[in-house]
């Protein structure tokens, strides 16, 4: 093949969304941003790419999103940009630069768009990746917390994504629990640092909560009889977190304590919960999130304790099935003749114009191509237009799945299809 006759792909781990499962990915989408302003969370649109700072001291320089995954490049002015890996470090970014946290508090946001990692892409994991999200910052109240796993829950279960809700609670580094705890699980490790697998050993000294996370046989044996943090939570962690699971069961939501469950990125305080769905494989987390109450000072901000989560659209997508994968139609206009067909144009926009979804044939096909056609776009209706119909100001009007058939006044098909 010539270099002429080459057809370019897309980069690798991509995940081009293209029609028909693109009708459900705009349903899917619509759904989610829908529930979040339900729930008064206003939308906020952060550029694709920050400077490289925002992640590094957000998310944390020794997470592996920072250390491994990021997208990072010198713009033409010498500035170290990052295309975002995540939405929760810009979000407070941009709270903070635009004075949002002076307002009323919690500030509560949603977001939904494309975000980058450079990860080994594998079914479900992509290096360019589509969450949408919601940040509630600026309450410590356990009722954020219920609200925002809640929102969660029911837009997961809206968009027909059955998962199990796991929940955890990872202390507070400023409080007298996470530190404490660290020291123990470090012993713990260093004691076994030998049955360890070898790409886990380093993490003993750097992070050893990460050890939780590894996938390496050898590493899961050492952590099932690990000490868990919540055995080592304050007082004050401890009642948030008995506060959070009395809110939740009050909400009549279900869920798995998983003392076991860190994140992978470091901002995280308190409260960590992810949604887990069936039939996904390794990667079956369809979301995650949690508290994150030191993130606003990491970033040189005031304290603004917060909470929120993010979904994986693109594993929604994989969990919730193939339905509805059409134009939301609710007419197909079919033209026999050169009369008929400029007639079917006028009809198709006044019907658009009414606010209905309408579509037409543009290329004169035949009358059985035509009404294949109308069966294959998912349109309720056809009306079936002939040039000798319309000298008498008629139409037929077909209901596509009954195969019913009527003669109706052309200026009142607008009304007929709207009933
Ligand atoms: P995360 O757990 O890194 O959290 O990502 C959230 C969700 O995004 C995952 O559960 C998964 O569904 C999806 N996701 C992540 N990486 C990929 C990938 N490479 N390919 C496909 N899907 C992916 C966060 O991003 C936090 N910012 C969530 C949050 C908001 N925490 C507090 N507020």
């Amino acid at each position: 093949m010539g270099d002429e006759a080459r057809v370019f792909r897309a980069p690798k781990g991509t995940n081009e969304i293209l029609p028909p499962r693109s009708w459900r990915w705009v349903e899917l989408t619509r759904l989610a941003l829908d529930t979040f302003s339900r729930a008064g969370y206003a939308p906020i649109e952060t550029p694709i790419f920050e400077h490289t700072e925002v992640f590094a001291r957000g998310v944390g320089e020794a997470s592996e999103v920072v250390t491994k995954q990021m997208y990072t490049f010198a713009d033409k002015g010498g500035r170290s940009l990052t295309l975002r890996p995540e939405g929760t470090a810009p979000t407070i970014r941009a709270i903070l630069e635009h004075g949002l946290h002076r307002g009323a508090l919690p500030i509560k946001l949603s977001y939904a768009g494309p975000f980058f990692r450079q990860e080994r892409p594998q079914k479900g994991r992509f290096r360019q990746f589509f969450q949408v999200g919601i940040e509630a910052v600026g309450s410590d109240s356990a009722l954020v917390d219920a609200e925002v796993i809640e929102v969660g829950s029911r837009f997961l279960e809206a968009a027909g994504a059955r998962s199990r809700l796991l929940l955890n609670s990872i202390g507070h580094p400023d409080l007298n629990c996470r530190d404490g705890y660290i020291v123990t699980l470090r012993e713990y490790l260093t004691a076994r640092r030998d049955a360890l697998a070898e790409e886990d050993r380093d993490r003993v000294d750097g992070n050893p909560l990460r050890t939780f996370d590894s996938k390496e046989e050898k590493t899961i044996g050492v952590m099932r009889d690990a000490p868990v943090i919540t055995e080592h939570l304050c007082d004050a962690c401890r009642k948030h977190f008995d506060d959070v699971q009395a809110l939740l069961r009050e909400l009549g939501i279900e869920f798995t304590l998983e003392p076991r469950l860190v994140r992978g990125l470091d901002y995280y305080t308190r409260t960590a919960f992810e949604y887990i769905a069936e039939g996904l494989g390794a990667q079956n987390a369809v979301g995650g999130g949690g508290r994150y109450d030191g993130l606003s000072e990491a970033l040189g901000g005031p304290p603004l304790p917060a909470i929120g989560f993010a979904l994986g659209l693109d594993r929604i997508a994989l969990a919730s099935g193939n339905a509805d994968e059409a134009a939301p139609l609710d007419c197909y206009v079919v033209a026999m003749g050169e009369r008929a067909a400029t007639e079917a144009l006028r009809l198709t926009t006044e019907l658009r114009r009414a606010g209905l979804g309408a579509d037409l044939d543009l290329v004169q096909r035949s009358l059985k191509g035509q009404m294949k056609d109308a069966a294959r776009s998912g349109a309720r209706w056809a009306v079936i237009l002939g040039d000798q119909e319309i000298e008498r100001g008629e139409a037929t009007l077909k209901q596509l799945h009954s195969g019913e058939q009527e003669s109706v006044a052309l200026a009142d098909v607008l009304e007929r299809v709207r009933q």
